[in-house]
């Protein structure tokens, strides 16, 4: 396994003596002190990585607010050229970057070659939305004291942001808030997570070979304790957190007066209606999508709710195909469900099975765990009060509800605090357009699980989910606001 070293012109083994530099606008530094990233399927050393100081921090800041003016008036082709660098470069490098995502997340390469072409597109999309990112023109002269005038409307960068990224994704994830930040001309402060740093590291290397100025960047693996000086800091006027529920509204109550961008977490419902014929086809869909990546996506299948109908015919279906899921080392092309990222949530997660059984559920296939990996796991007749029904399991374990009406459906997808994405799985539009307009989330997939993304689409909760959207124009609107220009005496 290799990976490009910044430090030296050959290929290096993923496992270094010599801890991996952060980026400090622009330009790789090390320190003192270091944290070691290990492999989530074995528990293998995989890098060492030098930690940002107080200093360093400090650093990257008053670089990133210093540049800030002069990068929001950075000509768009500019910006556009370092974007599209970036995405044929992660092109040209996929395969290594994917060997690196497996190695730090643990997620089967299969997933993580996915998640480098997303991450490629995710560049290039911003690439083409900062070519054409110019605002609106408005016309006054709808009432009499607006004649001969004529407003032009632009968005203007909020400022430097702070992007706060989860190990889930640990590529794209950060590519959603370092490609739109980049693409309106605002400078970006990355703070990966600590079990996964090494592909934002990787990014922060092939940023610093684009023509942005010093300051556009940084990257920062600082220890979450470290965070408050990031997040309290005025010079840093937009936060986009993407990690835990807990953690994200904390972040928005220590910074009130910022514009916090927040994608949390939720407990994804698919809904099987009683018009849904392909039921093999539903299964399948569901059983991979509950687990893939270990169950560890924010749009995860988590709660599945069948109609009575279909229900006795489709149950059956989805035991078998989540049961010839195969776990195991990520390495492995058979494989499909690797481990969770550590020891402590692989517990966690057993754990609220345990819960769920000792309040009356039952466990139709899986259940057990051997280290990290946690074999994918069925269960019914489960409470609504168990943690497993109604918080984030973020591991592989699916819950199943029969219902007997697609109002009693829509009921239980909405008796929860969170509302990221619902599937439903449904030909009738009736039904689709009822779904949109009911379900209380940010997103509805009609005919497929929750879990389908594309990059450019809007994309983020409501209630507890978050706020704002990510997608790269979505973000581009959130790092911006509305600047109004008043031309006068206009022959419109
Ligand atoms: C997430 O976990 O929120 C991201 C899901 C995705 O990008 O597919």
């Amino acid at each position: 396994m290799t990976t490009h070293d910044n430090t030296d012109d050959d290929d290096t083994d993923v496992i270094t003596a010599k801890p991996r530099p952060f980026w400090v606008a622009g330009r790789p530094e090390n320190s003192g002190q270091t944290l070691e990233v290990h492999h989530p399927y074995d528990g293998t050393d995989v890098a060492t990585v030098s930690v940002p100081e107080a200093d360093h921090v400090e650093r990257a800041i008053a670089a990133a607010a210093g540049v800030a003016k002069e990068f929001r008036s950075t000509p768009a082709h500019v910006r556009a050229a370092a974007l599209d660098h970036v995405s044929r470069t992660l092109a040209e490098r996929s395969e290594e970057i994917a060997e690196t995502i497996t190695a730090e997340n643990g997620k089967p390469l299969k997933w993580a070659e996915i998640e480098v072409a997303r991450a490629v597109s995710t560049f290039r999309f911003a690439a083409e939305e900062a070519r054409r990112f110019a605002g609106e023109l408005q016309r006054f002269d709808t009432d009499a004291n607006g004649e001969g005038r004529l407003g032009l409307i632009r968005r203007r960068p909020r400022g430097p942001v702070l992007a706060v990224a989860p190990f889930n994704f640990p590529l794209n994830l950060v590519a959603h808030k370092v490609a739109p930040a980049l693409a309106v001309g605002s400078p970006v402060i990355v703070k990966p997570a600590s079990a996964t740093p090494l592909s934002a590291l990787l990014l922060g290397e092939i940023l610093a070979e684009t023509d942005l100025p010093a300051g556009a960047f940084s990257v920062l693996p600082v220890r979450g304790s470290a965070m408050s000086a990031l997040v309290e800091d005025p010079r840093l006027p937009v936060i986009s957190f993407t990690g835990s529920t807990k953690v994200g509204w904390g972040i928005m109550q220590s910074a009130p007066r910022k514009h916090v961008v927040m994608e949390l977490g939720s407990n994804s419902a698919a809904i099987i209606c009683p018009d849904w014929t392909d039921l093999d086809h539903a299964a399948k869909r569901i059983a991979l999508f509950g687990n893939y990546q270990g169950g560890q996506s924010c749009i995860a299948v988590q709660r599945v709710i069948v109609h009575r109908d279909v229900a006795d015919a489709f149950v059956p279906k989805l035991v078998d195909a989540v049961s010839g899921l195969r776990t195991g080392d990520p390495h492995d092309p058979e494989v499909e469900v690797g481990p969770v990222i550590d020891e402590d949530n692989a517990a966690r997660v057993t754990d609220w099975i345990a819960e769920a059984v000792s309040a009356g559920g039952r466990v139709l296939t899986g259940g057990d765990r051997k280290g990290t990996t946690i074999e994918p796991t069925v269960l019914v007749d489960v409470p609504l009060t168990a943690k497993v029904s109604c918080e984030e399991v973020f591991g592989p374990v699916l819950v199943v509800s029969v219902v007997d009406s697609v109002d009693e459906a829509f009921e239980l997808a909405n008796g929860t605090e969170y509302g990221l994405q619902a599937g439903v799985f449904t030909t009738d539009l009736r039904v689709a357009f009822r779904a949109a307009a009911e379900l209380e989330v940010g997103g509805v997939v009609i005919g497929d699980v929750p879990s389908y993304r594309a990059d450019q689409m809007p994309y983020g909760g409501v209630k507890g989910s978050g706020t704002g959207r990510e997608g790269v124009r979505s973000a581009m609107d959130d790092y911006t606001e509305d600047q109004t220009m008043v031309l006068s005496g206009i022959d419109l």
